[in-house]
């Protein structure tokens, strides 16, 4: 990534944390209403996990997180949440650059992937690969479906066809927003 994008993402996160953020935990959006997808414990991985809202809602429910962000001031907020929830102990915490892949030591298998409004088709293959047999993937990005082009957007079907190999559980395209809930068989 250029230094001034993660310049930008880490004055975002730092300025929110500046202004005096109360972060909660929170499930990944493409979950809501389908809590009872998930697995019951085991290790999570959440990858461009911003201020760790998710990672925090996953080590809640007993999952031991790894949780990745380009962003210091990201991964120091999600830090102070998981500190704040008691379960600190929980999250291992990745200020690591995705564009290079996700860091050696988040080899998994993982019992949950979750990957929100991040995008980046090169690291599709990786997530599939990480999860354990049963492993669950959540996924929401911006789409092209219901909106404007874009570069940083999934083209029509993307998720789809990225994890056919998965079994979908729920597929959703539309508003500018694709979402995908898939299992490894
Ligand atoms: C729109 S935020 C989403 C954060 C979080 N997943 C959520 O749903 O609240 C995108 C995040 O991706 C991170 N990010 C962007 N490019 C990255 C990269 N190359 N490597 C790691 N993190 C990156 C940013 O720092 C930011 O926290």
């Amino acid at each position: 990534m250029a230094a001034e994008d993660r310049e930008r993402w880490d004055a975002r996160h730092a300025a929110v944390s500046a202004a005096g953020a109360s972060d909660v935990p929170m499930p990944p959006d493409a979950l809501r209403g389908r809590e009872h997808l998930l697995p019951n414990g085991g290790r999570a991985l959440d990858v461009a996990c911003g201020r760790g809202t998710v990672a925090g809602w996953l080590a809640e429910r007993g999952f031991v997180v790894d949780a990745v962000d380009i962003s210091e001031a990201a991964v120091a907020a999600g830090a102070a949440l998981a500190a704040d929830r008691g379960v600190a102990e929980r999250v291992r915490w990745w200020r690591y650059d995705l564009d290079a892949g996700l860091p050696g030591a988040c080899a998994g298998p993982y019992d949950v992937v979750v990957c929100q409004r991040f995008r980046d088709p090169a690291l599709y293959p990786v997530l599939a690969q990480r999860l354990a047999p049963g492993g669950l993937l959540v996924l929401t990005v911006q789409s092209v479906v219901g909106d404007e082009p874009g570069r940083f957007r999934a083209s029509p079907g993307e998720l789809l066809a990225a994890f056919a190999e998965l079994t979908t559980l729920h597929h959703t395209e539309s508003d500018g927003q694709a979402s995908l809930l898939a299992r490894r068989r």
